[in-house]
């Protein structure tokens, strides 16, 4: 069904049909409006923006490109076409039709995962607020805005699901999504990686690289879920979710050219020769990568979860890509797992958050690959790597254990010793931050980033896209 925008609340879903819901939500939109005034982007409120909005949901052409404000940017509620007949994918109802309703059992459940994911929407847009003001370029500028936008729309998405099939606990919850705040000590976000501040735009492109690839693979097995609605409301989120890892991995590609540019005039690749000419050295890079992704893995869980047993056994949450596995109800499989107190024989459905973790690690690697080919390229013995599982976790059997980035249980005042080695120091952060000025003029580019190899849209890389008012 096309995306009616006519109405006050675009959507596809025809609300107007409920009008019970189509009042209740339109009831949470003056505070949503609020939120995004008060804790979206500091100041450019007032810019054109080159965004994408969604037309409709269709894989070809379901965006449209032009100048927006953001506040008038059209949020909305936007679910993938119905899979006719679908049935239970995965766990002990595998087969039997899907739910179009909350099952009174699995309703608190339900409710607390939808809420989960809710929370990280716009907690990533207040992590993200202050950016605008140190941007490397309007191209920059422009992505940055696009992600808060559509990471606003995801809220979208949750607020719809709670409204509809949670009645008032669900309001309630709605209303909830808009009082806690990424960082603040009385009413924080849920999960600790959305409480870290997001002060440069190196965190940034590793955040979106690291932080929202977890945000892909939860969608991923939240879009298997036996409950219809999220279901389809997942699947359209993963569309708008590709361009933000994009985002994260041309970035972080944009950074390692721009570096290895500037060793090549120097003629050497000493980090503080790098740092005195402005551009970021690679140790640092991986510092960043280590801090962004062991950060990441937290958000999986624990190894051995009783959780996602259930959740994954009563149809709630599947594993990504649910269908490239043979057996989908797990009551007779068993992994290996490592533990500090050493490898464990543990049955397939408590370990799932694990079997996660890996394969988002495996998805990570691909773009380190791209990275690393463009560093051998240049003659560099250099190679970027990703952490081990087990390193600088908050989550889990190796929480707060001393672990160096290889994976090796060390002594704990080495650890301290070197901590410094192996995630941002104080003086990296600083030097950090010391990059980052604005730079808003038409086609300029920060001293410590390459220009894109293509502009947004077929658009050229100089194209104004945002146009500051
Ligand atoms: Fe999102
Ligand atoms: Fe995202």
């Amino acid at each position: 069904m096309a995306i009616d925008y006519a109405e006050k609340i675009p959507n596809n879903i025809n609300i107007a049909n409920d009008k019970t819901l189509q009042r209740a939500l339109e009831h949470w939109q003056p505070s949503f409006l609020n939120w995004w005034q008060e804790m979206g982007p500091s100041d450019f409120q007032a810019s054109d923006v080159y965004l994408r909005t969604a037309v409709s949901v269709d894989s070809d052409g379901w965006a449209q490109y032009g100048a927006v404000k953001m506040p008038d940017y059209r949020w909305g509620i936007f679910l993938a076409d119905q899979v006719p007949e679908r049935t239970i994918g995965f766990g002990d109802a595998m087969g039997q039709p899907v739910w179009h309703q909350v099952p009174g059992e699995y309703r608190s459940t339900l409710r607390r995962l939808i809420v989960t994911q809710g929370d990280t929407e716009p907690a990533s847009v207040e992590q993200q607020r202050m950016l605008g003001h140190t941007c490397p370029s309007l191209y920059d500028l422009r992505n940055l805005f696009q992600i808060n936008v559509e990471e606003g729309r995801h809220l979208w998405a949750m607020v719809y699901l709670l409204h509809a099939y949670f009645g008032r606990d669900g309001r309630e919850e709605a209303e909830e999504l808009l009082a806690r705040h990424s960082g603040d000590p009385d009413k924080p976000r849920i999960l600790s990686t959305f409480n870290e501040p997001i002060t440069d735009w190196l965190s940034l492109y590793c955040f979106t690289y690291f932080t929202d690839r977890d945000g892909k693979y939860q969608l991923k097995s939240l879009a298997e879920s036996s409950f219809d609605p999220l279901s389809r409301s997942c699947r359209f989120m993963l569309t708008e979710e590709a361009h933000h890892m994009f985002v994260g991995e041309t970035g972080i590609g944009r950074v390692i050219k721009r570096t290895l540019e500037v060793m090549k005039g120097l003629g050497t690749d000493d980090p503080a020769a790098i740092r005195r000419a402005g551009a970021i050295d690679l140790q640092l890079l991986q510092k960043y990568i280590n801090f962004w992704c062991s950060s990441s893995l937290d958000l999986f869980g624990n190894e051995i979860s009783s959780n996602s047993a259930a959740s994954f056994a009563n149809g709630l949450k599947g594993r990504p890509d649910e269908s490239t596995y043979t057996d989908h109800v797990l009551r007779d499989s068993t992994m290996k797992l490592l533990t500090p107190e050493g490898e464990q024989d543990v049955p397939m459905l408590n370990a799932l958050n694990e079997v996660m973790r890996e394969s988002y690690l495996k998805d990570c690697e691909i773009g380190m690959r791209r990275w690393n080919r463009a560093i051998e390229r240049a003659g560099h013995e250099f190679r970027l790597t990703l952490p081990s599982i087990r390193f600088r976790r908050s989550i889990g059997t190796w929480a707060g254990l001393p672990v160096d980035p290889k994976g090796n249980l060390i002594a704990k005042d080495e650890y301290e010793r070197r901590k410094d080695e192996w995630a941002p120091s104080e003086a990296d952060r600083a030097f950090v931050k010391s990059l980052m000025q604005k730079v808003t003029g038409p086609g300029k580019m920060a001293g410590w980033i390459a220009p894109p190899e293509r502009g947004i849209n077929n658009l050229a890389v100089d194209y104004e896209y945002v146009h500051l008012n």
